[in-house]
């Protein structure tokens, strides 16, 4: 018999029993990862004490949560969004310089194939909402303008929903583009001004938020994909300051370099520079990206 199969499971030497019987696993990243989430469940177990019937609620609140799963709705994804794992997973492959950007959530709003508009273009399609520009620079960490830059955003509307969830309602890639800084490393665009929104409650992860007194709602953002050759891939968000959720987002994705200012511009010649009839929201926000391999200690 191999050392690891001496030894009968007990309380006291659950964890190390269920680990040693992995010896054999394929790689050595394998083992590693599920003997520290062994350890930790057992530990947590032993902590917890929960009872059969206890165990089996959770058993069955996964079960619940798989079933909701498919091509549109990822509910494991919403869960670890909530328990701030996928925070934590992303603060982990993130670590940059200082004075770089700082990454937070990707969401599941995000589509591929956006179309690329000039600078200025106004990505709202259906002229519902309060106007807004949002302008700013991409820079080096060193402070040199970025040229080329790829600015990939998205936002909800006015009312809190994303096209992909109105569909049919709301124009298709309405409130998404895509746009390219020039030599200067300046960006701008047109949008309206978002507002907070609910993630999806109306599955297990809702129940579950629920049940713990929190409510479901982000504080109103933008979502930013920053990227160019040789520097690292930033995917972020700008914050509104004055939203009530700022200080309680649902799935922990702010972060204080991440408020924006929304400044009201009520002056007819600058609304008509910018090809607006009426008051805007002017949002100026810059970025800095930091080079590829230039993580944070
Ligand atoms: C979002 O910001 O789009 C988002 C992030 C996490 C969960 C749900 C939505
Ligand atoms: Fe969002």
């Amino acid at each position: 018999m191999d050392a690891h199969e001496l030894g009968y499971f007990t309380e006291a030497t659950s964890a190390e029993v269920v680990a040693g019987r992995n010896k054999n696993a394929e790689s050595d990243r394998l083992r590693e990862v599920m003997e520290v989430i062994t350890r930790k469940l057992h530990e947590a177990i032993k902590e917890i004490e929960p009872t059969q019937e206890e165990w089996f609620e959770a058993i069955m609140f996964l079960t619940r949560t798989g079933h909701m799963c498919d091509d549109w709705r990822q509910e494991f994804i919403l869960l670890s969004d909530v328990l701030g794992v996928s925070m934590l997973v992303d603060a982990v492959n993130s670590r940059r310089p200082t004075g770089a950007s700082e990454n937070t959530v990707l969401g599941p709003f995000h589509v591929g194939d956006a179309p690329e508009y000039q600078m200025g273009h106004n990505i709202c399609l259906d002229q519902k909402g309060d106007d807004m520009v949002v302008r700013g620079t991409v820079r080096d960490v060193d402070g040199n303008p970025l040229e080329g830059v790829k600015i990939d955003v998205w936002q909800a509307n006015d009312e809190g929903f994303y096209d992909v969830q109105q569909k049919g309602i709301q124009p298709d890639f309405n409130l998404r583009g895509v746009f390219r800084t020039g030599a200067d490393g300046t960006y701008w665009f047109r949008a309206v001004r978002p507002k907070h929104y609910s993630i999806p409650a109306d599955g297990p992860v809702g129940d579950l938020l629920r049940r713990l007194g929190r409510h479901p709602f982000r504080p109103a953002h933008l979502h930013y994909i920053v990227s160019k050759d040789g520097y690292d891939e930033l995917t972020t968000h700008i914050f509104d300051p004055d939203d009530e959720y700022l200080h309680s987002d649902a799935v922990f994705g702010v972060k204080q370099s991440l408020i924006a200012e929304f400044v009201r511009v009520e002056e007819p010649e600058r609304a008509k520079a910018v090809g607006f009839d009426g008051p805007y929201w002017d949002v100026e926000f810059d970025f800095v990206l930091a080079p590829k391999a230039a993580k944070a200690a």
